[in-house]
């Protein structure tokens, strides 16, 4: 399929399955078990529907976000994969190429192919701004060393990731066998195989630390001056816990569907969190992954309080072209974003509020 055919991001999912080997096909497509919270978190976004107005002046139309106190040219950010080198033999230097050039800010995994050093050295722009998510490894100097280099690397800010205490149970990836044995050129997590199967997954993350418990929170604070936020809150009730103990940021996330089966799609989480919690988004950054693939996704996101969204799969889909993929991918949701706004009566993002949403399908998720 030619790049140029590609107009929406869900068109990526058939390109990439046919450029991709089929064990990194079941690796980056497949979700926890009967992938039903996988499927959701694409569906939930349409039972929430827009209330556009009319008749205002959208000629011009502003899309720049500010997150954890950086500017970004548009409301999304590229998600943590791991092993991009699936994908594209360029990888991650690819990605924060493609990221860089459109003013998109890209957080780097834990498991990534590339060496962090690389990744950030291949920024397209002197002041590119990265995230950096982490996973804690059950030898916590290795994770304390990691930090250091964040910190000295210009990362702005750090994202631990909280919903994999266990690898989730990816079947379809499970049942494909790997054919090539290769680590992570951050966290040395290998793939390989063994008699569970051969899930890429569970793998390579076999390094995270169970023990990882909200204690920890003072130990990662000793160790960085960045904003911390937690990746992959759930429930209310852990946003609450959250924003208590003072995180800079809550990242309401499922694992775009492989971690839990049947866990809540984020938007779910953030309606139940303005229903029960609002104080939390005066107290931390609100944002959200899983499912993101339109424009609309996107702005409806925003409309409920989140600072910014994350997209996963569609950029590493869109890395099988390599770094014009990647870029291809950012234009269109550029496009798209810049549409809905139009068509909504918005020219900037701050004046997008729930009083543009009829969400009533959802009031009682
Ligand atoms: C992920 N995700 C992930 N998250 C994380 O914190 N660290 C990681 O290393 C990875 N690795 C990873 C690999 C692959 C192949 C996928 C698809 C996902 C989860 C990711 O950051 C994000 O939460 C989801 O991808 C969002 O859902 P969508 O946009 O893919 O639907």
């Amino acid at each position: 399929i030619d790049l140029a055919e590609i107009v929406g991001l869900p068109d990526f999912d058939a390109a990439a399955k046919a450029k991709l080997t089929s064990k990194a096909w079941a690796y980056m497509s497949s979700g926890a078990t009967d992938q039903y919270t996988l499927d959701l978190n694409r569906r939930a976004f349409n039972h929430i529907l827009f209330r556009p107005r009319i008749l205002v002046n959208v000629e011009e139309c502003d899309t720049r976000r500010t997150m954890m106190g950086q500017e970004a040219g548009l409301p999304f950010f590229i998600c943590p994969t791991g092993m991009a080198g699936l994908a594209h033999p360029l990888a991650e230097r690819a990605v924060a190429r493609a990221a860089g050039e459109a003013n998109v800010i890209y957080m780097v995994s834990t498991n990534a192919s590339t060496p962090l050093a690389e990744i950030v050295s291949n920024a397209s722009r002197p002041d590119q701004k990265f995230f950096m998510q982490l996973y804690v490894d059950r030898n916590r100097p290795k994770t304390e060393k990691l930090l250091e280099q964040i910190n000295g690397l210009g990362m702005k800010a750090i994202f631990v990731t909280v919903d994999a205490a266990a690898p989730g149970k990816r079947e379809a990836d499970e049942r494909s066998r790997a054919e090539i044995e290769v680590a992570s050129g951050v966290s040395g997590g290998k793939i390989a195989q063994d008699s569970k199967g051969g899930g890429i997954g569970r793998s390579v993350g076999g390094f995270i630390d169970p023990k990882l418990n909200w204690e920890d929170l003072k130990w990662l604070r000793r160790h960085t001056d960045l904003p911390i936020g937690l990746k992959g809150v759930q429930s209310v009730e852990d946003c609450i816990k959250a924003a208590e103990l003072g995180v800079n940021a809550i990242y309401l996330s499922n694992h775009g569907g492989r971690a839990l089966d049947t866990a809540p799609p984020s938007l779910y989480t953030l309606l139940e969190l303005r229903r029960l919690a609002p104080q939390v988004f005066d107290k931390c950054e609100i944002y959200l992954d899983g499912g993101v693939r339109r424009g609309t996704d996107v702005i409806k996101a925003l409309c409920l309080g989140a600072k910014g969204v994350g997209m996963g799969r569609p950029f590493l889909y869109g890395l099988t072209y390599g770094k014009e993929g990647v870029t291809h991918a950012i234009e269109i949701m550029r496009d798209e974003i810049e549409t809905t706004m139009r068509l909504l009566g918005v020219t900037k993002l701050d004046q997008l509020g729930p009083h543009l949403l009829n969400t009533k399908a959802l009031d009682t998720q």
